[in-house]
């Protein structure tokens, strides 16, 4: 795969990279069509990660499709498909503990232990055969943009981190790989998390950030059969918990639930209500 890489670079193009799981949606394809208008290579990868999981019913049950990936990436301009087996992508490889300088503290960390190491060494190795110029992440997994930032940024990764807008469906609910596997009424239940997100949007700044988690945080009584993990308000970029509004910039909602038998995460940055028609 780095050969291919080489050759587009002596060729004068740059390398765009999504890395991805695989089970592909809309989210996935927009990331791949904006590298396609950014470098001359585009390569996606699908690999579903062992490290990452921290629950084997969920790596058991993550939806496979290798077929179907690969005709949706051909039409959306993707060039290379690169989907390596768990040997040939760790071969002669330790896995690596990383100074997350503290960002998985939080949010889905203490949910999840392990989950974040395992990304990052992942996404360590596929740059490593990759080799692109830019990686291409989106917002949807905020905490994990912003641990892969960190880490490129404290260890000097040469790889540009581009972070893309979260895609969501008609009725607001994130599009994700995991969504395949509810039930129709639980999908009609799980547009709870981006009604609870839209709340805390319209009174942000505007009543104590206490006030705000609570008003977001009743929306989940509309649907019982949802178990709210975590609903929280954080700094945009450190993702630390504030308990005041910033003097300057946006923060963040964020919010992980259980919806029949997957677990959901969103977030959405709230703006100033002066910023908010920017
Ligand atoms: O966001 C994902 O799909 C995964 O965490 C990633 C970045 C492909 C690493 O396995």
């Amino acid at each position: 795969m780095a050969d291919r890489s080489a050759q587009a670079r002596r060729e004068g193009s740059t390398v765009g990279f999504i890395p991805t799981m695989g089970a592909l949606h809309e989210g996935h394809l927009e990331l791949v069509r904006r590298a396609r208008g950014e470098h001359g290579l585009v390569v996606c990868s699908v690999f579903v990660n062992p490290l990452q999981f921290n629950n084997p019913d969920d790596l058991a049950n993550y939806p496979r499709q290798l077929e179907r990936d690969s005709e949706l990436l051909v039409q959306a301009g993707c060039d290379v498909l690169f989907a390596p087996v768990k040997e040939e992508l760790f071969a002669g490889f330790t896995p690596q503990h990383y100074d997350l300088g503290g960002l998985d503290a939080r949010w889905e960390g203490p949910s999840r232990p392990g989950h974040f190491q395992g990304v990052v060494n992942v996404v360590e190795r596929l740059f490593f055969h990759v080799r692109p110029d830019a990686a291409y992440f989106g917002e949807k997994d905020r905490q994990q943009l912003a641990i892969i930032r960190h880490v490129a940024k404290a260890l000097r990764w040469p790889e540009q981190i581009v972070p893309c807008p979260t895609v969501r469906e008609a009725d607001g609910l994130a599009m994700s790989s995991r969504n395949q596997r509810l039930s129709p009424s639980e999908r009609r239940s799980a547009t709870v998390l981006h009604r609870a997100l839209r709340k805390a949007a319209e009174l942000a700044f505007q009543q104590p950030v206490k006030a705000v988690v609570e008003a977001a945080t009743a929306v989940f009584k509309e649907e019982p059969g949802v178990v709210l993990d975590h609903f929280g308000i954080a700094g945009a970029d450190d993702l630390k918990p504030l308990t005041d509004w910033p003097a300057q910039g946006d923060a963040v909602a964020l919010v992980a639930a259980q919806v029949g038998p997957v677990r959901l995460i969103d977030n959405l940055t709230l703006h100033r209500p002066e910023d908010r028609d920017r």
